[in-house]
């Protein structure tokens, strides 16, 4: 799983889904907030494993619906920690859709940045370890997200 320039480490998590008439409108296309919650699941299961400690979602950014998925696609999700600070994981996750017909090519449809908190025992932020010397090579474009990201917070 590569994204232009966006270093990644830890285990790539993959998960997979068909989409129902329950997750569709009358367009007979998918709800946001159904691709939302499993890339959420996807994304905490990456965090998770990364940390090994349980995690909270913080923020979700630059969220695009690129493509509209129907009734009977078939959906893939990968999520992998491309960024980590003390306490919180960035987590860029990624659907496709994947076409029954393998001659047919897999189509981008979702994207989107997860930051998550690990949590300790005490239900508090706990310290995640950094990442490796090799990904924090290519981490200048995830410093600015993180920038971004924490700028937007003071905000509020
Ligand atoms: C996320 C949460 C744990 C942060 O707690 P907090 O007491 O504000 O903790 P801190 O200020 O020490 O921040 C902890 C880390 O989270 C990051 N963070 C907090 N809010 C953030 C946000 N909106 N966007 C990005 N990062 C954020 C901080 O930058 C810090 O990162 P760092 O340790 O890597 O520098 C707390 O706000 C919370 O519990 N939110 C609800 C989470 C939840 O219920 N999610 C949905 C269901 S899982």
């Amino acid at each position: 799983m590569t994204q232009g320039d966006v270093a990644l480490d830890g285990p790539v998590i993959r998960t997979a889904h068909i989409v129902l008439p329950s997750h569709a409108n009358a367009m007979g296309t998918v709800f946001g907030g159904v691709v939302m919650g499993w890339m959420d699941i996807c994304a905490a299961i990456a965090a998770q494993r990364y940390a090994g400690t349980e995690a909270v979602t913080a923020s979700v950014d630059d969220l695009h619906f690129l493509r509209p998925l129907k009734v009977g696609d078939t959906v893939s999700l990968e999520a992998c920690v491309t960024a980590v600070g003390r306490t919180s994981m960035e987590v860029r996750v990624e659907v496709n859709r994947v076409p029954i017909d393998r001659n047919l090519p897999v189509e981008r449809t979702t994207e989107a940045y997860f930051t998550f908190v690990a949590m300790g025992p005490d239900h508090r932020p706990t310290k995640v370890e950094p990442l490796s010397r090799k990904d924090k090579e290519g981490a200048t474009p995830a410093e600015e997200r993180r920038a971004r990201r924490l700028e937007r917070r003071k905000k509020r």
